[in-house]
């Protein structure tokens, strides 16, 4: 036989073997089978979330429906360092739930301890503020029409995770948990279709679970006989004011841009708004133009997202560049009308009585805002890092 013949002869010998091995030592890895994956089940099981009382049914996108097994991948991901380029950071360095899935730093700190230069925004009852056909729903800024394009950017952000979707992909294809993962959650057959998409996808299922309705607040209006203190009361009333009918209290202006009808119980309008935080004289002047930085509208310069104030205790620093440390500080802002701009809100203008709030109104708003606080959800181990509170967090 010449050297052609044997090769072949040994070509066919080795072809049989590997159809055997199926039956002989058990199936083949996926990397043996050029990256098939359609050996593992993949039975998808919806996952279901009924509406706490007070909050509204949420709105899912059809092509990226809630099920069991994108929720647990999300979550890993959600918690894993391999999204960072070195390693060193996960979404929840900057997004910790015991601050309502904040980090505590007036601007947030990325890989290599680099500074960014905006607050890291709190993740509870995130899927609520998509809206369908809106442009503008997430980040400070509104950069970001549904949570699938805002999650892609961290791992790419310089001074964030600094990272590179092909190379974290590919070294997820090559770990020994993630293939099964993704199948698992998406039904993909080959380790070629793993994609920032799909992780993009299995990360925002995973937030839309993060559902926080059970605070002091929330309790004063589904439990009977629970109510909140008198200070909270008249706080709550003035917070609300005349949105909520005539009330003998002053009206702080608070409701019109931190609630709505709509949705009351988020406490957030969810728009954009200048509330006072610079003294601008033109429109061009200020350092971070927020919502007219995305849509290049000059008017929208320095107006930014009118966020929830449930669990607000929890998230300080306050506002998009964390400049207030405390609700105190907040309250100020609002009471002195905030600093003059060309766009400043009409709320908070010349005649609103936001202005004439006294030291005792501001502390009772602010004990009506401790009562937004959940604390319920520190116990929810689905929520936690599942490598500290799962025995077995692969599986
Ligand atoms: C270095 C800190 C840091 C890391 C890491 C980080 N984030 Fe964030 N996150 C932020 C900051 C800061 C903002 C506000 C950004 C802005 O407005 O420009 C934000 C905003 C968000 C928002 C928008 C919330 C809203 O209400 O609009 C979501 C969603 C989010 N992050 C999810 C994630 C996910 C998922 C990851 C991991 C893939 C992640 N973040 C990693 C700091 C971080
Ligand atoms: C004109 C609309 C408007 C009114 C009225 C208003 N706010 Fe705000 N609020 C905003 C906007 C917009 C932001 C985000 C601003 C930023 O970060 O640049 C904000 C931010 C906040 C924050 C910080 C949120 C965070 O996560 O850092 C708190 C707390 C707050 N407002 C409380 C109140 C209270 C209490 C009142 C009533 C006294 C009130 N607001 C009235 C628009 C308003």
């Amino acid at each position: 036989m010449n050297k052609v013949k044997i090769c072949i002869f040994f070509l066919i010998l080795m072809a049989a073997a590997c159809r055997n091995r199926d039956t002989e030592i058990g199936p083949l890895s996926p990397i043996e089978t050029e990256g098939r994956l359609d050996d593992i089940a993949y039975q998808p099981v919806a996952y279901s979330q009924t509406p706490p009382p007070g909050l509204p049914a949420m709105e899912i996108p059809l092509d990226n429906p809630l099920t069991v097994a994108g929720v647990k991948l999300g979550r890993k991901l959600f918690y894993d360092k391999i999204l960072s380029r070195d390693s060193t950071q996960s979404c929840a360095s900057c997004h910790k739930i015991e601050k309502a899935f904040t980090d505590g730093f007036a601007t947030s700190v990325g890989i290599r301890g680099l500074s960014g230069s905006r607050n890291a925004m709190s993740l509870i009852n995130l899927g609520y503020f998509w809206k369908q056909n809106r442009v503008n729903n997430f980040n400070w800024d509104g950069k970001f029409a549904t949570i699938e394009a805002q999650v892609l950017s961290p791992v790419e952000h310089p001074l964030e995770m600094d990272a590179n979707w092909e190379v974290i992909i590919e070294k997820m294809r090559n770990h020994p948990h993630y293939p099964r993962l993704f199948r698992q959650a998406f039904g993909i057959n080959n380790l070629n279709e793993m994609s920032k998409e799909l992780a993009a996808k299995a990360l925002a299922q995973f937030l839309r679970t993060l559902v926080s309705a059970g605070s002091e607040f929330d309790r004063s209006q589904w439990v009977p006989l629970n109510f909140l203190s008198d200070e909270a009361q008249r706080g709550y009333e003035m917070f609300i004011g005349d949105a909520n009918g005539s009330s003998l209290l002053k009206d702080a202006e608070c409701a019109h841009c931190h609630s709505s009808n709509r949705s009351r119980a988020l406490f957030a309008r969810n728009n954009f708004s200048n509330n006072g935080l610079d003294s601008v004289g033109s429109l061009s002047e200020f350092t971070d133009l927020g919502l007219g930085g995305v849509n290049n509208i000059a008017r929208d310069n320095g107006k930014f997202r009118e966020v929830s104030l449930r669990n607000i205790a929890l998230t300080a620093p306050y506002m998009h560049d964390g400049r207030f440390q405390t609700l105190e500080q907040v309250l100020d802002n609002y009471t002195t009308g905030g600093h003059p701009a060309p766009n400043l809100a009409i709320e908070m203008s010349a005649s609103a009585t936001i202005r004439t709030l006294t030291p005792q109104e501001k502390s009772d708003i602010i004990a009506f805002l401790h009562t937004l606080t959940d604390s319920s959800y520190f116990n929810k181990n689905e929520w936690k890092n599942p490598w500290e509170v799962e025995s077995a967090p692969w599986e």
